[in-house]
């Protein structure tokens, strides 16, 4: 089964700020590369795993479909709830979709683990927000070299400056990422 994500973000960025939805794209395209170049380095190392490469692209594409329910007036989305909603909403836009197998890729993109979500005060779905398969491993650890900043969009991180973007979310979340890493880079 393949997703024609293409139309999927045609659809849900109807009216959206001129300045977000190519901005959105940008980001979404540079993550996808990203975690396909992550995959690829993985299988030369490993080539008996199998990574869907194209259920890769489909959720690179359209992990951060929930921030434009979102109210984010960085990236001028005028949406309902906080920011970080945007995983749930995500997910809930791709399951309406018929492309539930994708839900997982808004959900856990952001290796929140339980005990930051309770911790922050997250206003989270009672569900689990760390990744779990392969795919969704790869595309959290690519999606951490990229901002959405329009100033910054191109810019990819390099590991120390991962860390130090992350450590204000405490020990876990730089641990997430160093984890991560470990077992893809
Ligand atoms: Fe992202």
């Amino acid at each position: 089964m393949t997703t024609d994500y293409l139309s999927l973000i045609t659809k849900h960025t109807q009216g959206e700020h001129p300045q977000t939805v190519p901005a959105f794209i940008i980001h979404s395209a540079l993550v996808t590369k990203k975690a396909l170049d992550i995959a690829q380095n993985y299988n030369t190392r490993h080539p008996d795993v199998n990574i869907d490469r194209r259920l890769l692209e489909e959720m690179g594409m359209l992990h951060d479909i929930g921030i434009f329910s979102t109210e984010n007036p960085d990236l001028h989305t005028t949406g309902q709830g906080e920011y970080i909603t945007h995983i749930d909403r995500g997910a809930e836009i791709l399951i309406a979709e018929g492309a539930a197998h994708l839900a997982g890729a808004c959900r856990t993109h952001t290796g929140i683990t339980r005990e930051q979500a309770i911790t922050r005060g997250l206003p989270l779905a009672d569900e689990n927000h760390m990744p779990e398969t392969m795919e969704e491993e790869i595309l959290c650890l690519a999606d951490f070299f990229y901002s959405k900043r329009f100033d910054s969009l191109f810019y990819e991180r390099s590991a120390e400056e991962v860390r130090e973007h992350l450590r204000p979310y405490g020990q876990a979340a730089v641990q997430v990422f160093d984890d991560l890493a470990a077992k893809y880079l």
